[in-house]
C-alpha cells in the first residue's frame, strides 16, 4: 500500500548525509543521562567521539532493515554555540552552508515489523558511496562495559514485549539549537500514519528525559526502567518502554 506523502523539508536519507546527521545526532544526544553515561569523556576525544556517531548511522544505514527520514531548516551559523558537544566540521568534510540555507537539523530511523517489506522500498543500493572514516584509534571515549549492558537491556527487554511486531523507533535526534519548532513530531506524525496504514503499533526504548515529548505526540509508558549509576558513572539513568497504538 501507498506511503503518507512526505511533508514539506523531509525527505529520506541518502549516504551522503551521514557526516551531517552524526553532527545533529551528536549533538542532540550529548545532554541526554543515557549519553553521558555511555560517552565518558566525549569532549576530551571529539573527533572521535564524532566518527563513531556517523559510524553507528552509517553501519544501521547499510544493513538495509530500517527506515531514515531526515528534516531540514534554515542553517544557524551559532548551531555550535546551542550543544555542549564539542564539533569540529573541518575533521570533515562537511561545508557549511549560508546563513538561512537550508540544512539537515534533525534525523530518525525505525525498523518496520517483522515481515514488512516497507524497508525495502527505501534500501540504500549497495554500491552506495560510503563515507571512508579516517582510521585511529576509535571509541576512546565510549564506556564499553556500559554499551555492551545496554545492548543487552534493549534486546532483552524489546523482545519480552514484543518490539518486533510492530515499528521500533531506533533513534530520533534533533539539533538543539532547532528545538521546540515542531520538527521532531513532524518526522514521528509520518511513521504513525504510515504505522496506522499497516496497523502496526509503534515501539520506542525511550531516554527518561524524553518522556514529555513521547506524552505529547501520543505515546503511553509500557514499563519504567532505572539503570543505576556504578563507580564509572555514578548517575544512572530512567529508560521507558512505551508505545502508541494506530
Ligand atoms: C526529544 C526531541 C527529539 C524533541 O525534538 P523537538 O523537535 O524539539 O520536539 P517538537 O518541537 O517536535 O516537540 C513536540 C511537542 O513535544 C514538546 N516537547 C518537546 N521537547 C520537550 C521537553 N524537553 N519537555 C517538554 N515538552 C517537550 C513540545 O513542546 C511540543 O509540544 P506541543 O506540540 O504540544 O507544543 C529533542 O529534544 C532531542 O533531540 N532530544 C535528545 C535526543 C533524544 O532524547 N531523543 C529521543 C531518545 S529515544
Amino acid at each position: 500500500m501507498a506511503e503518507p506523502p512526505l511533508p514539506p523539508g523531509v525527505r529520506f536519507a541518502k549516504p551522503d548525509d551521514l557526516v551531517r546527521i552524526g553532527m545533529v545526532s551528536l549533538a542532540s544526544f550529548i545532554g541526554t543521562d543515557c549519553y553521558d553515561w555511555l560517552w565518558v569523556e566525549p569532549n576530551t576525544y571529539p573527533q572521535d567521539t564524532l566518527a563513531a556517531e556517523i559510524n553507528h548511522w552509517k553501519e544501521d544505514m547499510k544493513n538495509g532493515e530500517e527506515i531514515f527520514l531526515v528534516i531540514e531548516d534554515e542553517y544557524d551559523p551559532d548551531e555550535n554555540s546551542k550543544t555542549s558537544a564539542v564539533i569540529d566540521p573541518s575533521q570533515t568534510n562537511w561545508r557549511a552552508p549560508q546563513p538561512g540555507e537550508k540544512v539537515i537539523v534533525g534525523a530518525m530511523s525505525f525498523t518496520p515489523n517483522t515481515g514488512s517489506d516497507r524497508a525495502d522500498n527505501h534500501a540504500q543500493a549497495p554500491d552506495a558511496v560510503y563515507l571512508r572514516l579516517n582510521p585511529g584509534p576509535m571509541f576512546l571515549a565510549l564506556e564499553w562495559s556500559h554499551s555492551f549492558k545496554l545492548s543487552r537491556f534493549l534486546e532483552e527487554n524489546e523482545t519480552r514485549l514484543g518490539f518486533a511486531n510492530g515499528f521500533n523507533l531506533e533513534m530520533l535526534v534533533v539539533h538543539p539549537a532547532y528545538h521546540r519548532r515542531g520538527h521532531a513530531r513532524t518526522l514521528v506524525k509520518w511513521m504513525q500514519d504510515l504505522a496506522r496504514i499497516d496497523q502496526v503499533t509503534v515501539y520506542v526504548a525511550a531516554d527518561g528525559k524524553a518522556d514529555k515529548f513521547y506524552a505529547r505526540v501520543g505515546f503511553q509508558i509500557m514499563e519504567r526502567h532505572w539503570v543505576p549509576g556504578d563507580e564509572i558513572v555514578p548517575l544512572g539513568f530512567r529508560i521507558n518502554m512505551m508505545k502508541w497504538l494506530p
